[in-house]
């Protein structure tokens, strides 16, 4: 039987409304679209598994698409995650380097994070990033690479983005029993950043927010760095639900109102017209106001900034978001929410829509491929860096060993 070639990636972002399998390969360093699959969820609620088969029989149709599009064999992929269990804390710690000053090696570096990242964290957690936020070598602060510079005390303030162990290793069985093996994991909300925000926006401080079906992720950049990450137990699904209970509808019909008439400012909305509404089993078809959806709408819109602005003053950077927010997920399709979004945070916002790769189908660049084509970036980017600390740690022990011959 065939195996992966060596210079194929894939991505598995197994969501709650839509799971979806990405295949990519890499050639003389450059990304190029090989394949996709979207398939409905199954199995999945607010971003874990809830059933293992719908979920593994999901995973599989999605995985088999992108393979049949790719004409490839796919056996490992790195996987997307999000969900109310991800959470973010900065911490900080540092190392002494001896009583005289001396060069800072990338091994300190490490040594210092190790130190950082030491904080005790509560059972089942599990680290899924270490993201440097600043290095202060002495009293200098404000450092983002300190490896060759002179001190003799290194501290670093991290950012630890975590996730529950269960969680993940549900996904990572249900990949499994798909036939993948996982080899990495990304949090979403990096992830949607990675494919979205420019590096102007990271450095000015920016907001990405992934509203989801069942959750929305968000993650602040500040000058460059990480400066906090957190999820929101509110996506796209509670628009619907409000609307099937509030319209009376099955929460099909619900959906489909939303995506044709939804919008998050009721003013926005033509107070004359009407819409006709199926309503449930059994019942006449009726006409409502169209002016009722976005009464419905609009308070949840508002409810999910209200949270994310709470969430935003207790993380320290309400204040930080010079560039705005951008807003990726299916989710933030919705019209008149990016209305809301600077209503209520007071900054600019825009939708976020993924840099494509090369060759890619257009209907993957949109909003809710975001995390998907960014978890691909971010592992890309990452391997890219790893590779190049090890060729200089590998160069340094060759120069050492060739120096002592
Ligand atoms: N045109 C639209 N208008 C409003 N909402 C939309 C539109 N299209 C999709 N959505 C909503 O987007 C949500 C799905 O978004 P997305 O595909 O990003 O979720 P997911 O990644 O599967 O879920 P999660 O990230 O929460 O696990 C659904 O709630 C859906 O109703
Ligand atoms: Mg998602």
């Amino acid at each position: 039987m065939s195996q992966q070639a060596e210079n194929l990636i894939a991505v598995l972002d197994a969501g709650s409304s839509k799971t979806r399998v990405l295949v990519a390969e890499l050639n003389e360093g450059a990304l190029r679209y090989r394949g996709h699959g979207i398939v409905d969820a199954a199995g999945m609620r607010k971003g874990m598994v809830a059933e293992l088969l719908p979920a593994v029989e999901a995973i599989d149709r999605a995985a088999t698409l992108a393979e049949q599009r790719a004409e490839a064999v796919i056996e490992r992929c790195v996987i997307a995650v999000g969900g109310p269990h991800v959470r973010g804390v900065n911490s900080r710690g540092g190392i002494s380097l001896g009583a005289r000053m001396r060069e800072i090696t990338r091994e300190d570096v490490k040594a210092a994070v190790d130190r950082a990242r030491s904080v005790s964290l509560p059972n089942d957690r599990e680290v899924m990033h270490l993201l440097p936020q600043q290095f202060v070598l002495d009293d200098q602060a404000g450092i983002h690479d300190p490896v060759g510079m002179v001190g003799s005390r290194l501290e670093v303030n991290l950012h630890i983005s975590t996730c529950s162990g269960s969680a993940i290793q549900s996904i990572v069985t249900c990949a499994n029993k798909a036939g993948l093996e996982v080899t990495e994991s990304v949090f979403e909300g990096i992830a949607a950043a990675e494919a979205t925000i420019s590096a102007d926006e990271r450095e000015l401080g920016v907001c990405l927010i992934d509203i989801g079906a069942s959750s929305t992720e968000l993650i602040v950049f500040f000058e460059g760095s990480v400066a906090h990450t957190s999820v929101i137990p509110i996506g796209g699904d509670h628009f619907t639900n409000d609307l099937a209970v509030g319209l009376h509808v099955t929460p099909p019909e619900a959906e489909w109102v939303k995506c044709e008439y939804g919008n998050a400012v009721v003013t926005a909305v033509p107070q004359v017209s009407e819409i006709e509404l199926r309503g449930m089993p059994g019942f006449e078809p009726r006409m409502v106001r169209q002016r009722l959806v976005g009464e419905i709408l609009e308070p949840r819109a508002r409810e999910l900034f209200h949270m994310l602005r709470d969430n935003l003053r207790q993380g320290g950077v309400l204040e930080a978001l010079g560039a705005g927010c951008v807003m990726t997920g299916g989710g933030a399709r919705l019209p008149g929410l990016l209305d809301v979004a600077e209503s209520l945070l007071r900054v600019p916002a825009r939708i976020g829509s993924p840099v494509p790769l090369s060759r890619m189908p257009e209907e993957l660049q949109q909003p809710e491929c975001a995390a998907l084509i960014g978890t691909l970036l971010y592992s890309h980017r990452t391997s890219v860096i790893r590779a190049a600390e090890d060729h200089s740690l590998r160069a340094k022990l060759r120069a050492i060993f060739a120096g002592s011959l």
